[in-house]
């Protein structure tokens, strides 16, 4: 142990950064899918005899590169192959919510794709059997976490009524609906009557908008699917009337600047969408998106933020806006907000 000095003894305690595992968080944009590193991939490529292109983790790491969101999609549907039984969902989100832990993250709310993996032969019992242990070890050990229910857009709203259909048996394992994967070609309208059935049963509602789509997918998403929250809303920067109205009606817009950046919606970290976001009164928030893809945790996207010279209270203040957002009640996000202050000034 170094011994402490007269001068260091005087010098101001520095204030942790927002990327520091000791300021709680909330992340409530990822994809529990999107957080299946290379070396669960092929641990659970082994288990099920699945056939990989490599069974090295580094050379599969080494092909995440895309050009846009398809060809990511490409990828992340061609991994979720290896998927198949209780223990594998358990052993992904397990992974997740450790690594979310170690991160500071204190409240988790994590999409899930199952429409993909029924698809795929997997019995729904088995998805919601893993991924509900692993929530529940996790809740049991402190954390606060939730599953959100994610629409694969392009398999269309039959499917995803479908889906709502066969969630009945496990429909207290969620708190929510979004609507992911191909975004244009498949706007938010199209899903008005399943979003509609899930409010009518409670569940809370987000979506992916303006990722790719232009302002309108955004409008639509508020309009036709009344939701509480958007998921990467970047094009909506283009429109300042639709800008104002997010800003007016204090809609969360949850961003994911290194998923952004990786799958080319945004050139580059220092012109993210997200600072006019804020600039114009929006409560952005800050997280991960698919961490096994994009080059990181939701700290490493706090990172990448400070690495431009983003201010601190700027980050501290997406922070607060992820509580507010969140999907918990008020004494829940009173205790968080009191916890993040008291964080933030020692
Ligand atoms: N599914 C997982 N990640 C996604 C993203 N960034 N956009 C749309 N669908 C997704
Ligand atoms: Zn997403």
């Amino acid at each position: 142990m170094t011994p402490s000095t007269p001068a260091a003894a005087s010098a101001p305690a520095a204030v942790p950064l927002a990327s520091s595992p000791t300021i709680p968080k909330a992340e409530i944009h990822m994809h529990l899918e999107g957080a299946l590193e290379s070396e669960l991939l092929v641990t659970l490529a082994r288990r099920n005899g699945v056939q990989l292109p490599t069974y090295d983790p580094e050379v599969l790491d080494a092909r995440y590169r895309f050009g846009e969101l398809q060809d990511f999609l490409d990828v992340y549907f061609d991994n979720l192959a290896v998927m198949r039984t209780a223990e594998d969902f358990h052993d992904l989100a397990a992974l997740y919510l450790r690594r979310a832990r170690e991160e500071g993250v204190v409240r988790a709310e994590s999409f899930f794709n199952p429409m993909v993996h029924v698809r795929a032969g997997v019995p729904l019992a088995a998805v919601m059997e893993g991924y509900g242990a692993a929530f529940a070890d996790a809740r049991r050990d402190g954390l606060s976490c939730d599953l959100i229910l994610d629409f694969t857009r392009d398999l269309g709203a039959e499917a995803a009524d479908q889906m709502l259909t066969d969630i009945a048996p496990f429909r207290d394992m969620i708190i929510g609906v979004g609507l992911d994967s191909t975004e244009v070609g498949y706007p938010p309208v199209l899903f008005r009557d399943v979003f509609a059935r899930a409010e009518a049963d409670g569940l809370h509602r987000t979506c992916h908008a303006g990722e790719e789509g232009d302002p309108e997918y955004v409008r639509q998403a508020l309009d036709d699917l009344r939701v509480e929250r958007i998921d990467h809303g970047l094009r909506a920067v283009e429109d300042p009337e639709l800008l104002k109205r997010i800003a007016g009606e204090q809609i969360a817009v949850n961003v994911c600047p290194l998923s952004n950046v990786a799958l080319r919606a945004v050139d580059r970290m220092e012109q993210h969408p997200v600072f006019a976001m804020l600039e114009a009164g929006i409560p952005a928030t800050i997280s991960s998106d698919d961490p096994a893809y994009f080059g990181g945790q939701i700290g490493a996207n706090f990172a990448a933020l400070e690495a431009i010279g983003t201010p601190r209270d700027v980050l501290i203040g997406c922070i607060e806006n992820s509580f507010e957002a969140a999907f918990i009640d008020g004494a829940e996000r009173e205790r968080h907000l009191a916890a993040l202050r008291a964080a933030a000034v020692s």
